[in-house]
């Protein structure tokens, strides 16, 4: 075997070996630091107070797939409304956007009050502008504080884990229109 016919050799090993291992696989570790993880975490707590307009002429949470009529209907079980529903800093709708609650919520029980949301809070206030947060989880309505995970986010909220409590702040009886706040607990990097 001359050394050109050696080389070739190796060549065609190494290239079998390749594939073999698995080198072309589409999953492979990386150094933490490449993605910011060997910085330490923050904990950082967002306030701010989420508008469900169902009323009037420009509802941000609009009914998309009716309640079924199938069972007892005093939990309006199946009722879903989609919504992009403004996020400000105070209650009052005037006050400052600091994003909007962009998703969902239904109706899951057949004996009370409880809905499944989910949602991701798409910021657009200075330097989180662009950055967002993904909450999934249940909402028994009529229970003074209820707590949903957060359960990702992007930009300035990558890697995010940590939970909401929300609260009702005011309903109005008449249009069905309500103001919730939100505490958002979030550890990030
Ligand atoms: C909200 O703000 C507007 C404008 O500043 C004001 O007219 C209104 O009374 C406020 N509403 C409440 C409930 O404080
Ligand atoms: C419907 O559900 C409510 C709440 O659980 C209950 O009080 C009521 O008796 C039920 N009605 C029927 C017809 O099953
Ligand atoms: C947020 O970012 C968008 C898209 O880059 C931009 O159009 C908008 O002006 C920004 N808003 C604020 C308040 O910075």
């Amino acid at each position: 075997m001359t050394t050109t016919h050696f080389f070739l050799l190796i060549t065609i090993l190494l290239h079998s070996c390749h594939s073999l291992t698995g080198a072309d696989d589409f999953v492979r570790s990386i150094d933490r630091s490449l993605l910011g993880l060997n910085k330490e975490e923050k904990v950082s707590h967002l306030k701010f107070y989420w508008h469900d307009i169902v009323s009037g002429k420009n509802p941000t949470s609009i009914e998309v797939i009716a309640a079924t009529n199938k069972i007892n209907t005093t939990t309006f079980f199946g009722l879903t409304r989609m919504l992009d529903n403004p996020l400000t800093l105070g209650p009052n709708l005037s006050s400052k956007l600091v994003g909007r609650a962009q998703g969902f919520y239904s109706s899951t029980s057949q004996t009370e009050a409880d809905l499944l949301m989910a949602m991701n809070f798409a910021f657009v206030d200075g330097k989180y502008n662009g950055s967002s947060i993904t909450v999934l989880g249940r909402n028994p309505i009529f229970n003074k504080v209820r707590e949903m995970p957060v359960i990702g986010g992007s930009g300035f909220f990558r890697f995010a884990r940590g939970y909401v409590q929300l609260n009702t702040y005011s309903v109005n009886l008449k249009t069905n229109d309500a103001i919730v706040e939100y505490n958002v607990y979030v550890i990030h990097y």
